[in-house]
């Protein structure tokens, strides 16, 4: 894959961006994101912030070939320690969402002019949910997609009124699922929820064998099954 043919995932994330663009791909591995966004855009500027040495490389080498280095800015940096005031949104995307929250709890005193934060947590996008109703952000919009055999959320949040795409009595079940995605129901939506009910059938039927069952997680795994059987019915 290279920038110009962009994942279904990487493209839809981009969609969300708003003009001006100056925005900060955290965790930019190839700079694919950015590449595509500033060839696209030619008034959008980025910086594709990398951890690691290796990835940090492979970024700077596409951002170079591609004639982008007016545009995009490689740093190779943890988290949001490469971002500064110029940076008005920021993306983190094709990371697990416990290591997402980490990264935004770390660097939340540089979110200070960023007006939008667009993350694609792999696994457990309830932690940054949560995250970003402690925090203030308004869930604007959730995408579910399917690409390549694989289901993927994508978070859209922006400063405002954190529960106001919530309700209180179905706070739980919404951080979990995601408030829009469960509104729309979509076909991706009940792939991944309907893999998820069958594995925590055939978890739930390992623990009861078990020699001293955890009834407390039992019950737990139950009321998450009878929660998905009613949304997906
Ligand atoms: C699986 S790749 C995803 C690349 C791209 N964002 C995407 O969605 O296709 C995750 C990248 O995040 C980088 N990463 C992990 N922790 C990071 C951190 N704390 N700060 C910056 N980058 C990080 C990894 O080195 C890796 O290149």
């Amino acid at each position: 894959m290279n920038a110009d043919q962009l994942s279904k995932r990487l493209e839809t994330v981009a969609e969300f961006l708003q003009k001006p663009i100056r925005f900060a791909d955290i965790g930019s591995d190839h700079a694919y994101l950015p590449c595509y966004v500033c060839q696209n855009e030619p008034e959008a500027f980025a910086i594709a912030g990398e951890l690691n040495r290796g990835p940090y490389l492979s970024a700077l080498e596409e951002v170079n070939n591609r004639q982008l280095t007016h545009q995009i800015e490689v740093i190779q940096g943890n988290g949001l320690e490469v971002i500064d005031n110029r940076v008005n949104q920021i993306v983190i995307a094709g990371m697990g969402g416990p290591l997402i929250k980490e990264i935004l709890d770390k660097g939340k005193d540089k979110l200070t002019h960023v007006s939008k934060i667009i993350t694609q947590p792999n696994i457990d996008a309830r932690s940054i949910r949560k995250w970003l109703i402690d925090h203030e952000y308004n869930l604007v919009n959730e995408v579910i997609l399917e690409e390549s055999g694989h289901v993927y959320e994508i978070l859209v949040a922006e400063k405002g009124n954190p529960k106001s795409n919530y309700d209180e009595k179905m706070l739980e079940l919404q951080l979990w699922l995601g408030p829009h995605l469960l509104r729309e129901k979509n076909s991706a939506f009940c792939k991944k929820w309907e893999e998820e009910k069958a594995k925590k059938q055939r978890i739930v039927g390992q623990m009861k064998r078990a020699s001293e069952p955890d009834f407390k997680k039992i019950k737990q795994f139950e009321k998450e099954i009878n929660w998905l059987e009613e949304v997906l019915r």
